[in-house]
């Protein structure tokens, strides 16, 4: 095991059990770092009511039945009972020794548990935000993140393919041939089709008439009717996919799971909640009311199920995700990387899944996607005030890349800068979004994220291709670095400490699903290495053992950048 303070909290656990019965064993020790020694337990202040002792005297019985002369080579008791807990340096060094074979990096496999993620959810039809580029980054580092640690993981993407809007869609599609080059703008400016089908509903009645009718058609099945639908579709998805592609995301066709995936569960769900008491008609609508959601002056909040005209809303699709995923899907956790201001909607679709007997042990977790603002502090628009088009605005992260790469790497010929130039634009784009926590607001800023320095993508994109230059510039390729590992200098010690924590950082984001903390590591990661290489020469080193030694921490430092950032859906370009 490489995680110091998982070993040490298993060491104090067995010191507890030893002192004061078995009773004890499991209690947590509360293993923090220290800026005292590299780790302190906190567990003597706790337990000190529990046994009836002063925290001073049970920190000595702690410490009298500790055994970790193996891991630590200090253990001292300061203050009114802390545990002051310093590792040994051979013990960090075999630890790092075993990283450097471990092509997990030190993460314990989990046991594997099946969590359906819902997340990108774009709409058929319409423009992708920056909300939805969010969701979409977000959700695919959980994604990627979670599998790493053993679960099954089952990508929902949740489109919007469903609803009234499709009969004027249709009708539009039908207008304009669905060959025509009208019809291919939804491949490629969704919203300019829309806005074209939108023009003519509102100003030509006979068209909304026809409109009206087909939604009706559309909701009875009529074969020519869902013939066009999916033609919708289609053009959609190629839409999708080629941002996604950009992006550099896993989502796929096949884990397509819109709206109208639900429709023939959406009957029998409103049927089964009004036979079970929780729905109730109220003026036309069948709604749940659930005790403490109200709203202004204390009026109760309803969700509703079926609207006043039959049709069914945002409620009942996502009572079926819920459902569906328990049910069909057997979840163990449900993840909704969805938009915070959801969160009101979706505390009540869990509290109704809940009384209808639907959710059983599934456990529902909304992560929460805070709003995109743009350098004006207000909704990202474009100068004009149109809606900002996500492509347009990857295309703009690269060609910013570019005259970075230009700047850094005018040696290198067009081809080779122009890829670099892909990676680092769009790594920086989805760092940013991951970078900081999901549920905050923040101001999307192309000089910000694009920095070279900082907690940005291109700051860890650089430092991974800069420790690939160190090996080329030794003729030496980074797999043969074997070590063996030896930790002398405070830096190595740093360093190789810091690489211990991974496993801890992964599994972080595992169970907390806040991808910022691997970043935060990773930036960690990088300073300390930094640190390292100004103090450590390397390549330099005299002595051909310590050489060894450097070069192998140089080694798993490059490989734990390249994976962290991997989970994190980041490419590391070979040079920078
Ligand atoms: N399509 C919706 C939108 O663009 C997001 C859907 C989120 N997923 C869900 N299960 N409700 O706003």
């Amino acid at each position: 095991m490489a995680d110091p303070q998982e070993v040490l909290t298993q060491r104090v656990q067995s010191a507890l059990g030893a002192a004061f019965g078995a009773d004890y064993a499991e209690t947590d020790p509360v293993i923090r770092p220290s800026q005292f020694a590299d780790y302190q337990a906190n567990a003597a202040l706790a337990l000190a009511k529990r046994v009836g002792r002063k925290p001073r005297d049970v920190a000595a019985e702690i410490v009298a039945h500790l055994d970790v002369a193996d891991v630590c080579r200090e253990v001292e008791i300061s203050g009114p009972g802390f545990v002051n807990l310093t590792l040994r340096e051979d013990w960090i060094a075999g630890r790092a020794q075993e990283l450097r074979a471990d092509d997990r990096l030190g993460t314990p496999r989990q046991e594997p548990r099946n969590i359906p993620i819902d997340y990108s959810a774009p709409n058929v039809a319409k423009e992708m935000h920056v909300g939805h580029l969010r969701t979409t980054v977000v959700g695919d580092a959980l994604a990627r993140t979670l599998e790493f640690l053993g679960h099954n993981v089952i990508r929902q993407n949740h489109i919007g393919d469903w609803g009234t809007p499709f009969g004027m869609l249709i009708e539009h599609l039908l207008e304009v041939g669905e060959d025509s080059a009208d019809a291919a703008l939804l491949k490629t400016d969704p919203n300019a089709f829309y806005q074209a089908a939108r023009v003519k509903f509102d100003g030509d009645e006979e068209f909304a008439a026809r409109s009206r009718g087909r939604v009706v058609a559309l909701q009875g099945g009529d074969a020519e009717t869902l013939r066009l639908w999916r033609d919708l579709i289609e053009l959609s998805k190629a839409y999708f996919n080629r941002i996604y592609a950009t992006l550099d995301v896993t989502l796929t066709d096949a884990d397509l799971a819109g709206e109208s995936t639900y429709n023939d569960m959406l009957g029998p769900i409103c049927d089964e909640l009004q036979a079970k008491g929780i729905a109730e008609v109220s003026e036309g609508a069948l709604c749940v009311f659930l005790d403490g959601f109200t709203g202004r002056e204390g009026k109760p909040v309803p969700l509703i199920v079926r609207k006043s005209d039959g049709g069914y809303g945002y409620g009942s699709t996502d009572l079926a995700t819920i459902k569906y995923r328990t049910e069909e899907l057997k979840a163990d956790r449900i993840v909704y990387v969805i938009g915070a201001p959801q969160s009101l909607h979706l505390q009540m679709v869990y509290e109704t899944a809940r009384k209808a007997d639907w959710l059983g042990d599934t456990e529902p977790v909304h992560v929460q996607i805070g709003n995109v603002l743009g350098t004006d502090g207000k909704i990202l628009r474009t100068r004009s005030g149109a809606p900002i088009r996500l492509m347009a605005l990857l295309d703009e992260a690269v060609e910013r890349a570019a005259k970075v790469v230009a700047e850094t790497r005018p040696d290198l010929d067009d081809a080779a800068r122009a890829a670099i130039a892909r990676e680092v634009g769009i790594g920086a784009v989805k760092y940013a979004d991951l970078s900081i926590s999901h549920d905050t607001e923040y101001i999307f800023d192309f000089d910000r994220m694009l920095a070279l320095n900082g907690n940005t993508g291109p700051y860890l994109q650089y430092a991974t291709a800069r420790i690939r230059s160190i090996f080329r510039k030794g003729g030496l390729d980074p797999a043969e670095a074997t070590g063996p590992v030896v930790v002398t200098e405070a830096a190595e010690r740093a360093l190789a400490l810091r690489l211990l924590g991974f496993g801890a950082a992964v599994a972080q984001v595992g169970d907390t699903l806040e991808p910022h903390r691997l970043c935060a590591y990773l930036f960690d990661l990088a300073q300390s290495f930094t640190s390292f290489y100004e103090s450590c020469p390397v390549l330099k080193a005299e002595d051909p053992s310590v050489r060894a030694s450097r070069l192998a921490l140089t080694a798993v430092t490059l490989d734990t950048l390249v994976k962290g950032l991997g989970l994190l859906g980041v490419t590391a370009p070979e040079r920078m």
